[in-house]
C-alpha cells in the first residue's frame, strides 16, 4: 500500500493505470474509518484492479458553527484499516495542497440540496461536489463508492456525475449498523451514554414509518407526524428534521405513490446523527 500526499504524483499514477487498461475503484472519505467505510472498500476491492482511498476532512463542506475542528481523526488506525482491506493507495492531501489559495470557482448545487441535511447545512453540498470534482479529476475513477446512510449525498453525486458527464459508475452500498440498529458513523463516539441508548430509536422510528406505509398509510403529513411523536418520546435528542420526499429527486410529495426516502436528523450535545430508509409505495425497502 502506498500513501500519496502529492496531487501530481497521484494524477500520474492514475493516468498510467488507465493507460494499462486497469479499472480504478475510488472510495472518498474523511477518515476515522469504521465498518461503514470498510463495506465500501470491500465492494471496491471486489470490483476493481486498483482501489484508491482518499482521506481528507474537507473544510469547504463545514459551516462556521459546525464540527470541523472536533471532527475525529486517527491516521494510524486509518492506515491499518486500509491495509487490512487491501487498498492500493491512500491519498492523504493537506488542506494547503487541495486549496493553496481561495478558489476562484466553486460548484453550486441547485436541486436536491435545499431539503434534508442541505436545508440545515447551507453550502454543505456545494463543498462536497466541489471537492469531489477535484478528486475525480485527479483520480479518473472507473467507479466511486458511497454508503446509503448519506442518501442525499448519493442523490447529489448522482446529479454531479450525470450533469457533468463524468464517465464514472456510482455504486451505493447498504448502511452498516451496530447490533442495536444504530447506523455506524464517525460521530457516534461523541455521544454521551444516555444519548447512545436513545440513538437507535432513530432507525426504529423510520422503520415504524415504513411499516405504516406497508399497512396502508399514504399521507405524507400524517406519517411524519406519527414518526415525530415516536421519536420525541424516545431519542434523548432534539429532532432537526423528519422528511419524506421522492427519491432520488428529493421533491416534496403529498401522497406516497412512488419510491421515497424517509429521513431523520437528530441533534445531540456533541453530535448530529442522520439515518434514512428508502422504500416504494407499498412500503417495501428498495435501497440500502
Ligand atoms: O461522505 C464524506 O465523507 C464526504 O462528504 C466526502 C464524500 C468524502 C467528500 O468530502
Amino acid at each position: 500500500m502506498e500513501i500519496i500526499t502529492n496531487i501530481k504524483q497521484l494524477q500520474q499514477k492514475s493516468i498510467s493505470w488507465i493507460r494499462q487498461g486497469k479499472s480504478i475503484g475510488f472510495v472518498p472519505t474523511m477518515g476515522y474509518l469504521h465498518e461503514g467505510h470498510e463495506a465500501l472498500m470491500k465492494a471496491a476491492r471486489q470490483e476493481n484492479d486498483i482501489v484508491i482511498l482518499s482521506i481528507f476532512v474537507n473544510p469547504l463542506q463545514f459551516g462556521e458553527s459546525e464540527d470541523l475542528n472536533s471532527y475525529p481523526r486517527d491516521e494510524e488506525h486509518d492506515r491499518k484499516v486500509a491495509e487490512e482491506n487491501e487498498i492500493d493507495v491512500i491519498f492523504f492531501p493537506s488542506v494547503d495542497s487541495m486549496y493553496p489559495k481561495p478558489l476562484s470557482l466553486e460548484l453550486s448545487v441547485v436541486r436536491r440540496a435545499d431539503v434534508l441535511c442541505g436545508k440545515s447545512r447551507p453550502g454543505h453540498f456545494d463543498g462536497v461536489v466541489t471537492v469531489l470534482a477535484k478528486l475525480f479529476n485527479m483520480i479518473h475513477p472507473t467507479s466511486v463508492y458511497f454508503g446509503m446512510k448519506d442518501a442525499q449525498q448519493i442523490a447529489v453525486v448522482d446529479a454531479l456525475i450525470k450533469d457533468f458527464n463524468y464517465p464514472i459508475n456510482l455504486t451505493t452500498v447498504p448502511t452498516v449498523r451496530e447490533k442495536d440498529g444504530l447506523a455506524k458513523s464517525s460521530r457516534n463516539v461523541n455521544l454521551f451514554d444516555q444519548e447512545r441508548i436513545g440513538a437507535p430509536f432513530i432507525q426504529q422510528a423510520l422503520q415504524y414509518g415504513r411499516q405504516l406505509v406497508e399497512n396502508g398509510e399514504k399521507n405524507q403529513a400524517e406519517l411524519v407526524k406519527k414518526i415525530r411523536q415516536f421519536l420525541e418520546n424516545k431519542s434523548h435528542g432534539n429532532i432537526d428534521y423528519i422528511e419524506l420526499l421522492s427519491y432520488p429527486e428529493l421533491e416534496p410529495i403529498e401522497l406516497i405513490d412512488q419510491q421515497v426516502i424517509l429521513a431523520a436528523a437528530v441533534f445531540y450535545q456533541k453530535a448530529r446523527l442522520i439515518d434514512n430508509v428508502v422504500f416504494n409505495e407499498k412500503g417495501e425497502k428498495t435501497l440500502g
